[in-house]
């Protein structure tokens, strides 16, 4: 019998090595002994399915409601040590992507596992710029939409209906097909924000600019007015092109389980793109940058703060931006973030609300609630700050989320589909509702 030993640190280093250590096993209900191969740190949950009560038995399963302890899938796309603070992607720290790279080559790197040689990157850039235009008839489609209607939810429905444009996309194990389908969703998403954005303020919709960049483009689709030629300010640019990085890839989180597991029926991407981006609306994930905001402008003032979080503290709300599944400590997003912050405030003059943000997150960092939670800031917490200081609307927070998002997603969905331990998507449940029963008629029911 192998000793127990425990289990291997999770990481790069321990996800290279493979022990042949064992986790004993005593069921008590039967006295009866198992050894449960480990295997970087993870038993199989199939190999509980052999401890039984009897032969009728279904066998053990596991029961981990949300997945806080279950791997789904092996990747070598994104690392997070939640407890370190440490985000990398494809073995690059965030802080140097940062500082180093651009989003464009960050999004071949997590989609391709290298950083490019410059003629590839060249290549990436030119197939990423002139996949940008989208069909005319899409348009047809957001004119559909009343003025006020979310562009969260104009962005989901159109990136879904681009799987009508592309038929092809449902050739999924086609390669040729991926790589064109990764092309036209990096391409087409910031054109499809800056599309709804333009229909919520009934302006003509501004088509892309294949002179600029990634960013540069995005920002001319929607703040271009009758200028001839667009030139978006450099802070600005790069201000974006940061926030676009670090927004770039989050390992297995809400949005990009959502693509896996959609994915997983081998749908064509588009649609499970939508999926991904549905799940990252809601207010506990991608849309908690826009609840942020709206938090802050409901303190109102640094005076209110210490009142508001004695509300937090008795269940009243949440404090929006604080808090993560993975990480216990700060969110490294977050560090660079309050840096981009100050060179956008320069530019644009210092958003009144960050003085209400520093004391929500000085005051929370301070109170034992928070500490004994290990709640600090998240990604969320400073970026609706710099969104506003920008000119975009609150509304448009999760979008600006979605379209970096969408490179880990096809990296994501791209490494589901070539693993071939992975199957469709389909959870066990533990069923404790009625043993079978007969119908009543409706006259003899209490
Ligand atoms: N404010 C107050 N209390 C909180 C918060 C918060 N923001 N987050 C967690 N808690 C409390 C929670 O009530 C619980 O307390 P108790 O043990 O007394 O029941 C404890 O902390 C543990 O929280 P949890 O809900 O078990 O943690 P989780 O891992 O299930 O949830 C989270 C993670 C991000 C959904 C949650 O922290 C949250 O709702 N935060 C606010 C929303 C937010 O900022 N979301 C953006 C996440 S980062 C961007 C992204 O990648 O999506």
């Amino acid at each position: 019998m192998n000793p127990v030993k425990p289990a291997p640190k999770t990481g790069n280093e321990a996800a290279a090595r493979v022990n042949h250590d064992a986790l004993t096993v005593i069921d008590s209900r039967t006295g009866k002994k198992y050894e449960l191969p480990i295997t970087n740190g993870t038993i199989r949950a199939l190999d509980l399915r052999q401890i039984k009560v009897d032969d009728s038995d279904f066998g053990m399963m596991s029961y981990d409601p949300a997945f806080t302890n279950t791997a789904s899938c092996i990747s070598r796309i994104t690392f997070i040590d939640g407890d370190k603070g440490i985000l990398r992607y494809r073995g690059y720290p965030i802080e140097e992507l940062a500082e180093k790279s651009t989003y464009l080559e960050t999004a071949y790197l997590i989609l391709h596992g290298e950083l490019p040689a410059r003629k590839e990157l060249e290549e990436w850039t030119y197939h990423i710029t002139h996949h940008t235009f989208i069909h005319e008839s899409i348009k047809k489609f957001l004119d559909g939409f009343h003025y006020d209607a979310h562009p969260m939810g104009m962005l989901i429905s159109t990136v879904a209906a681009l799987s009508t444009f592309y038929v092809e996309a449902k050739d999924i194990f086609n390669p040729e097909s991926r790589r064109k389908q990764t092309y036209r969703l990096i391409g087409k998403m910031p054109t499809l924000a800056g599309f709804a954005y333009r229909h919520s303020l009934g302006m003509p919709y501004a088509y892309p600019d294949n002179d600029l960049s990634y960013a540069g483009n995005f920002l001319n689709m929607l703040f271009r007015t009758t200028e001839l030629k667009y030139r978006p300010n450099p802070t600005l640019e790069h201000a974006l092109d940061v926030l676009f990085i670090l927004h770039a890839d989050h390992e297995q989180n809400c949005s990009a389980s959502a693509m896996r597991s959609v994915g997983s029926s081998h749908v064509d991407p588009y649609s499970a793109t939508a999926a991904a981006a549905a799940a990252l609306y809601g207010p506990l994930h991608g849309g908690a940058n826009e609840e942020v905001l709206r938090m802050l402008m409901e303190i109102g003032s640094v005076s209110r703060v210490p009142d508001y979080i004695k509300r937090v503290k008795a269940g009243e709300h949440k404090l929006m931006g604080f808090g993560h599944r993975v990480y216990k400590n700060y969110d490294p997003r977050a560090r660079i973030i309050k840096h981009i912050a100050d060179e956008v405030f320069k530019v644009m003059g210092r958003n009144p609300l960050i003085d209400i943000a520093l004391e929500c997150e000085r005051v929370a960092l301070e109170d034992d609630y928070f500490i004994s939670r290990r709640l600090y800031p998240n990604v969320d917490f400073y970026t609706g700050l710099i969104y506003q200081s920008m000119g975009f609307p609150v509304t448009m927070f999760p979008v600006l989320f979605a379209i970096p998002r969408t490179a880990g997603w096809i990296a994501q969905w791209q490494e589901m589909l070539l693993d071939r331990e992975q199957k469709i998507a389909r959870p066990r449940q533990l069923f404790l509702g009625h043993e079978q029963r007969s119908y009543v008629a409706i006259g003899d029911r209490k």
